[in-house]
């Protein structure tokens, strides 16, 4: 990895490509699309498939959607292989060039959004995820990966969590919206596989991180690298003893695109890191990182929903991925924690 602190996506992204390249030749000429393209994982996918494009005679091309409800940022790329449509994936819509690959990223992945846009979340969770597959059903794509979440299985009792757990979810309560569309989302991607030969993958993330995500989100890193960075201090709206096991982006993202490339036809893998630390481990290493220091304080907060529901343990069993692509995670919670923190540093402030 680089030291060059100030090119850590460049150099992730980079990497990731170059862990790719025996499925180069199977991409040359071919048109992949990328829904919830904007986002932080969008980016990443769309950043290494235009680096995989400087090494085919015959380039991708990559169709982007996205609604930019979470992500802002309108910037055009400069690069004609892109073409990006600011579409809600959950209306109807049609796409007019031919499609081999599918890679379904788009949902409102942050808990305060979420929570602000309960409907629209179940919306893109579950049509959006249904027109994608009529899509994909079109077009007789080669592959699709479908990005569930590790929150289908609720507050899990059995750890590590393998895909055969079949999760302790409210399906009313303030995740509802979230995990139970994400779990329907799922239902209907394996019947569109068994009624209609859909070649789906379906990845379950468990927190990924890393760089491009969301400052704001809301979600745990974010969370704490901003207050961290702005403001030198850590809230812990808990006892700091639940856990979570974190994945650095260019793990996951890797692990991704083997599986969109794989034969595995109707799979549910987990993805993530099995290095199950504390929500107070998290602030520690935060701690050691930072080049200043900073105080970790516990205050319950003033949102009644905030920990309602809140998993108690989070941790994936891996051994399903591992087999399957031959997965194996990198970068450990310190060196990910570095790499963000450096990135969020040179990069937003
Ligand atoms: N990052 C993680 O830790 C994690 C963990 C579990 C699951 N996931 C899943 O992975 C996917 C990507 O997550 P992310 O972290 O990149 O989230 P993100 O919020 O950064 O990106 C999601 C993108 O989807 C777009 N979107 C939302 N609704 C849409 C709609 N109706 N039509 C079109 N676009 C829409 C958003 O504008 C955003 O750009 C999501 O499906 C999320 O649920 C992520």
């Amino acid at each position: 990895m680089s030291d060059n602190l100030d090119d850590i996506f460049t150099d992730d992204i980079k990497i990731i490509a170059e862990e790719l390249e025996q499925f180069y030749e199977d991409l040359e000429g071919k048109t992949i699309l990328i829904a919830g393209g904007r986002g932080f994982l969008g980016t990443y996918f769309t950043n290494v498939l235009i680096k995989i494009n400087e090494k085919l005679s015959d380039p991708l091309k990559i169709i982007l959607l996205d609604n930019l409800i979470t992500s802002k940022d309108k910037k055009k790329y400069l690069d004609s292989n892109i073409e990006f449509l600011e579409q809600d994936i959950s209306e109807k819509f049609q796409i007019n060039e031919n499609v081999d690959y599918i890679i379904h990223t788009a949902s409102i992945a942050s808990p305060p959004t979420y929570r602000k846009f309960p409907i629209k979340t179940v919306d893109v969770n579950y049509q959006g995820t249904r027109n994608l597959l009529d899509i994909a059903k079109e077009k007789k794509v080669k592959s699709m990966i479908f990005l569930s979440s590790s929150e289908i299985y609720g507050n899990p009792e059995i750890f590590p969590t393998p895909e055969s757990y079949l999760g302790k979810v409210s399906c009313i309560g303030p995740r509802a919206c979230y995990d139970e569309s994400k779990r329907l989302a799922e239902t209907v991607s394996i019947l569109y596989f068994q009624q209609y030969e859909i070649p789906i993958k379906i990845a379950r993330p468990f927190n990924v991180y890393g760089p491009y995500l969301n400052l704001n989100d809301g979600r745990i890193i974010p969370d704490f690298m901003k207050s961290a960075i702005e403001d030198s201090e850590i809230i812990i709206h808990s006892d700091g003893t639940p856990t979570r096991s974190f994945c650095y982006v260019s793990d996951a993202i890797n692990a991704f695109f083997r599986l969109l490339f794989s034969n595995d036809n109707g799979i549910i893998c987990n993805v993530g890191n099995d290095e199950e630390v504390s929500v107070s481990d998290v602030g520690n290493v935060i701690e050691k990182i930072m080049e200043v220091p900073i105080s970790i304080k516990m205050i319950k907060s003033d949102d009644p929903n905030y920990t309602k529901d809140n998993p108690q343990r989070r941790c994936p069993d891996l051994s399903l991925i591992k087999k399957t692509v031959g997965y194996t995670p990198k970068i450990n919670l310190e060196e990910g924690l570095r790499r963000t923190y450096k990135w969020y540093r040179s990069n937003l402030i």
